[in-house]
């Protein structure tokens, strides 16, 4: 078999329907472009239409199959919604991937419950309620993969992000709950921890004392591009490169975890 016949039966995405919710956002994007480019027809999920719409031509401009689709991940009947426009576009939903997320930093004694609970909601409540109604139609078919984006702070205390990080825990959980529940019935469900690829919900974050701990805790001693993402989320999500895999959490973090386990 020819070296590029062997890596498209492994890794293409050909016929398959991704949904990538966050597929606005800067790693939501780089994921949705390299599904697009592995063959799948990619919905670009997220809070604006026309957000998802200009990312959706950036897709087409290089060849790729993609729909752009309005989602608030915290309502149901949106995300109901979301399921019905991706049967209605492409009469499948083979993958799905939760990649919305917000943040905000604070000392701890300052952390306002109320934003806990608005971080929560997108962060993990979200994202359970996506993969609920993504997997009610995945069983249907008796097959699926799903792909949750937590972060190096789902394993680690970082400074000031106390209730992201404390929703990024929750986020591996979930993914391994979910795993064990449906591995017998075809759907595998995996997350990806990345660690930090400054975009603009982080960037605010960032001042030089955080950027000077951050790299002396990156043994790469550099920010991760968001297409470095890539090939990872198309081993976990791809039925046949990762038909074994399920319930793991891969780090993808210029080995920023790396002395800590
Ligand atoms: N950038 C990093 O360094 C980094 C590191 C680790 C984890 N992450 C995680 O990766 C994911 C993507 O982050 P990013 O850096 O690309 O940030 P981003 O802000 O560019 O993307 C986040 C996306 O989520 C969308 N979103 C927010 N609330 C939503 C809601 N209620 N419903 C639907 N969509 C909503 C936003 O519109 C945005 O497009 C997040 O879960 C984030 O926590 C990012």
């Amino acid at each position: 078999m020819a070296t590029a016949d062997f890596l498209t039966q492994l890794f293409g995405l050909d016929g398959q329907t991704a949904v990538v919710i966050g597929g606005a956002g800067e790693l939501g994007f780089a994921l949705s472009k390299g599904l697009a480019q592995a063959g799948a027809h990619v919905v670009v999920a997220d809070m604006n239409l026309e957000a998802c719409q200009k990312r959706v031509a950036q897709l087409e401009e290089i060849g790729g199959k993609a729909s752009a689709a309005e989602v608030n991940i915290t309502s149901r009947a949106s995300l109901e919604a979301l399921l019905a426009e991706a049967l209605k576009v492409t009469g499948r939903v083979d993958m799905l991937v939760n990649c919305a997320g917000i943040n905000a930093g604070n000392p701890f004694l300052e952390v306002d419950p109320n934003l806990w609970d608005k971080i929560f909601a997108v962060n993990l409540k979200g994202m359970m309620e996506a993969c609920q109604v993504f997997i009610a139609e995945m069983l249907k078919a008796g097959k699926g993969s799903i792909l949750n984006i937590g972060s190096v702070t789902s394993h680690l205390p970082l400074s000031r992000v106390f209730a992201y990080a404390a929703s990024k825990a929750g986020v591996v959980n979930l993914t391994k709950n979910i795993a064990q529940e449906f591995g017998d019935k075809g759907i595998r469900c995996n997350a990806i921890c990345p660690g930090f690829f400054p975009a603009e919900q982080n960037k605010k974050l960032l001042d030089q004392q955080r950027v000077d701990n951050i790299m002396r805790g990156t043994p790469m001693r550099r920010y991760g591009k968001p297409e470095e993402l890539v090939a990872t989320a198309i081993l976990l999500l791809s039925a046949n490169a990762g038909s074994y895999i399920t319930g793991a959490a891969f780090n993808v973090d210029g080995g920023f975890t790396c002395s800590w386990f």
